[in-house]
């Protein structure tokens, strides 16, 4: 006789099967392989590929405007990118480089497309120059770094480093192949955090987009016999903090053939000039946003990597944060005139310290004391002029703080001037000579 199966038993069963197939379906569901987001890569990009095309191939939009910065020739008032020789615009610049590379060559910067063209072409450059120079130019370097490691690289001289410098700035200079982060790639940048006791890693994503910048568009020098590039950063990254570490380390890019001064040469400090409280940094605001507004390609947005100026395009720069893009471009002409005609008097000063100085260490007799104090003050304005001139945005990324500057500069080098006439004993009798 067949037993009689209870009504427990069958709903016991029942409930059993069903636990094993939720279970055996969430499994199943679980072990299912993500779904791809958006289009695969095309194709692997090794870490530290030079090449910008094989990025191009995953990143057509940002490679094909990278590419645009061949292109550019449009001169703005006071930049953009046609290479106009500023000796001839302003013919002190050679007085107050006398002696030095930039009285022979300083032209307007272009597109990152050209850094390996006018880093070669410069008359500032030659073959026994110190390796250093291509630091900032290249794709390459990424790969060089890491094989013939930062020292190595700088004291190569710049004619053997040459022949492995193929490939302009690139994707690889600001990014991390396999993620796209945005990375910092140039050893003297880590290095100078680091003393600083900062980790870029630990920086927020708008911090990195003017971060990357300072890969290069900083100040920096070449330190010691092997000439390895350093950021003077130790001290902090303002005009006063990057003075003081020059003394106390008693560094000079040269001396003054004219004045006799141990002079500092500054080389365009962007990044620390914008990030010394401007009105946008301390706003938030990041190179990126007016240097590569987001595009739009059909539905996808993109970052615009012709970097230029912004003045070309300000609709599409300035205009995403700002509803008159009239008032603020009329604000941009009006800082960068009043920036220009304060460095100009900084730079009559200057020039007539030099020739004070120039006199007065001729004179029979003269206090040698007192002239390494006008000497000092020289180099003390000059670097304070030149962190403003050499500057790539006329005062406009501080324009107070560039307006502070120049008033100190233009203070120091009358300063030099009175203290090369006390070293005379002459008081204002001396003669100075005319240049
Ligand atoms: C608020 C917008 C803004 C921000 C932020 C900004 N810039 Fe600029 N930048 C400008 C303007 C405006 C100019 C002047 C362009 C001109 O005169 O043609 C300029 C000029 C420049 C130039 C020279 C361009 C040329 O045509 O030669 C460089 C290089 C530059 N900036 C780099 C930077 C870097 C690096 C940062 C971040 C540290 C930065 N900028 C942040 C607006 C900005
Ligand atoms: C000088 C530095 C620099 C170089 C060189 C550079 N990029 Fe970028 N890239 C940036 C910055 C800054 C952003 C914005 C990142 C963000 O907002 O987080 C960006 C964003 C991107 C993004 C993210 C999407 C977007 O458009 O915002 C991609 C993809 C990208 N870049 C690809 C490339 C490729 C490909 C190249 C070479 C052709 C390249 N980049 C060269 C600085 C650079
Ligand atoms: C690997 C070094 C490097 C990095 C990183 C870099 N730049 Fe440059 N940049 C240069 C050099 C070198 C030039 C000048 C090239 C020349 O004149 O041949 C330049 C020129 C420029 C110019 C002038 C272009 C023109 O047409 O006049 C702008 C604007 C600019 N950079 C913005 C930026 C911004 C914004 C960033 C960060 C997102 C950045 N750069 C990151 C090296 C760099
Ligand atoms: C990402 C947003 C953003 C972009 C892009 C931007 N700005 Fe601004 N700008 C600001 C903010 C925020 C302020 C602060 C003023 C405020 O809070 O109203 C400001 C202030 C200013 C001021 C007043 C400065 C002062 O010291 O009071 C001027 C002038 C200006 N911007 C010009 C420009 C120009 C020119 C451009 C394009 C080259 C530009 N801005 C691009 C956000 C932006």
């Amino acid at each position: 006789m067949i037993k009689k199966i209870s009504p427990i038993t069958i709903l016991s069963v029942t409930i059993a099967i069903l636990v094993v197939a939720v279970i055996g379906l969430l499994w199943f569901i679980q072990s299912q392989p993500d779904p791809i987001r958006g289009i695969p890569p095309l194709t692997d990009i090794s870490p530290m590929e030079p090449d910008s095309s094989v990025w191009g191939v995953n990143f057509p939009n940002q490679y094909s405007t990278f590419l645009l910065t061949a292109e550019n020739n449009t001169r703005t008032a006071f930049a953009g990118s046609q290479p106009f020789q500023k000796l001839e615009w302003d013919p002190r610049l050679v007085t107050l480089w006398v002696n030095y590379g930039f009285s022979k060559d300083y032209k307007e910067d272009r597109g990152h497309m050209h850094s390996i063209t006018d880093v070669e072409e410069t008359l500032r450059t030659t073959d026994t120059s110190a390796g250093t120079c291509y630091s900032c130019k290249s794709a390459n370097n990424i790969e060089l770094w890491n094989e013939m490691g930062a020292a190595k690289f700088a004291s190569t001289p710049f004619g053997v480093l040459g022949k492995q410098i193929t490939e302009p700035i690139g994707c690889v200079n600001c990014h991390d192949s396999t993620s796209m982060r945005l990375v910092v790639t140039n050893p003297a940048l880590e290095n100078a955090l680091e003393e600083q006791g900062k980790d870029w890693r630990t920086f927020s994503r708008q911090e990195m987009r003017s971060l990357v910048c300072a890969n290069c568009h900083v100040e920096y020098y070449f330190a010691g016999e092997g000439n390895l590039l350093t950021f003077p950063w130790d001290n902090g990254t303002k005009i006063e903090e990057i003075a003081a570490y020059y003394q106390e380390i008693e560094f000079s890019d040269w001396v003054h053939a004219e004045s006799g001064a141990n002079m500092i040469k500054m080389q365009h400090p962007d990044y620390e000039l914008f990030t010394a409280d401007s009105t946008h940094y301390k706003a938030g605001v990041a190179c990126a946003d007016c240097h590569m507004p987001y595009t739009k390609d059909g539905a996808a947005k993109f970052s615009n990597h012709n970097m230029r100026s912004p003045l070309i395009e300000p609709e599409a720069t300035c205009g995403t944060c700002h509803t008159s893009v009239t008032y603020v471009t009329e604000r941009v002409a009006i800082i960068q005139q009043q920036v220009w005609d304060t460095m100009d008097a900084t730079e009559d000063a200057l020039v007539d310290a030099i020739n004070t100085i120039a006199t007065a260490s001729e004179v029979a007799g003269v206090d040698p004391e007192l002239l390494a104090e006008a000497r000092n003050l020289h180099r003390e304005s000059q670097l304070r002029w030149d962190f403003i001139s050499a500057e790539s945005s006329m005062g406009f990324h501080n324009p107070s703080e560039a307006l502070r500057i120049l008033a100190v500069a233009t203070d120091l080098a009358r300063q030099a001037q009175l203290k090369a006439i006390e070293a005379t004993g002459q008081g204002l009798d001396i003669q100075v000579r005319t240049p």
